[in-house]
């Protein structure tokens, strides 16, 4: 995409909801969307109506930002990502990312279904995501650098907020959820791995394994943007468990899993609203 796609997107969301300035963008993963239903004065806007926003081409996967507040932090939420193995390329997510940041936004939220490779973390569980393994064919800033937004070359130390980590997990003490950490492994999709893969990822040192998060993740540290991800798992990663994988077990499974990471994030977004916007430097 064309950089100034971002800047012609910005533009049309302000339209919408004229002085409305979101501190955190969140992303709303396969069945996670129902998070977006929780804001106040939402406004939304399709994501065919916004330049350089992918239109997802997957079931559960809605493809329209909402703009709104929840626990008195003004937030923007993608409702629906398009992913790497639609067809997009690693700057699938880029656009929006971008965006989010021409916004306001100084953080962002990552949510996302992923299969574990750890037992004791099975379907339903919620993992905080720590670091990642990128196993998709490239990187999202290949190409030309647009310097509006970053350098071109920069760090993915602390590429999951510590700061920011800190604060989720004292979230879910206070509210006795159960929140596991680990490092998720970006997987090109749409075949789940096989048996042999997963085996190879846990050598590597992967808890977590999906199809997403990664193109995100890197377009947001390169303009700045803090970041923090959950993931839902769906399913114990190929070999571990029984059941066939599917899209559909996903979405069963992201919906039982939404109900903890709403009442989680709730505590979170609350706890952050009272607290100064830049929390933590970049
Ligand atoms: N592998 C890749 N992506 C996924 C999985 C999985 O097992 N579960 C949910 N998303």
């Amino acid at each position: 995409m064309t950089d100034d796609c971002a800047f012609e997107a910005a533009a049309i969301i302000r339209e919408r909801k004229p002085g409305f300035v979101p501190r955190l963008g969140l992303i709303l993963g396969s069945g996670l969307g129902v998070l977006a239903e929780q804001l106040s004065d939402a406004v939304s806007v399709r994501f065919d109506e916004l330049p350089g926003f992918p239109v997802s081409t997957v079931h559960g996967h809605a493809g329209e930002l909402v703009l709104g507040t929840v626990c008195g932090l003004p937030v923007a939420c993608l409702k629906g990502r398009a992913h790497f193995y639609e067809g997009y390329g690693m700057g699938v997510m880029t656009g929006p990312v971008r965006t989010l940041k021409l916004l306001g936004c100084e953080t962002l939220l990552v949510t996302n279904a992923a299969g574990s490779l750890r037992r004791e973390a099975d379907a339903g569980s919620l993992v905080a995501v720590t670091d990642h393994i990128n196993l998709l064919p490239g990187t999202p800033m290949v190409g030309p650098n647009d310097e509006r937004f970053g350098p071109r070359f920069f760090s993915l130390s602390n590429a999951y907020d510590r700061e920011l980590l800190g604060l989720l997990k004292a979230s879910a003490q206070a509210s006795g959820i159960q929140l596991h950490e680990g490092v998720y492994a970006a997987c090109p999709g749409p075949n789940f791995e096989t048996a042999a893969e997963i085996r190879m990822m846990s050598i590597l040192g992967a808890d977590l394994v999906g199809m997403s998060l990664v193109p995100e993740v890197i377009a947001a540290r390169h303009c700045g943007l803090k970041v923090l991800a959950v993931s839902v798992v769906t399913n114990l990663a190929e070999g571990l468990g029984t059941a066939d994988l599917s899209h559909e077990q996903t979405l069963k499974y992201a919906a039982l899993g939404a109900k903890d990471l709403i009442a989680l994030l709730r505590v979170f977004l609350a706890d952050l609203a009272g607290r100064p916007a830049n929390l933590a430097a970049h």
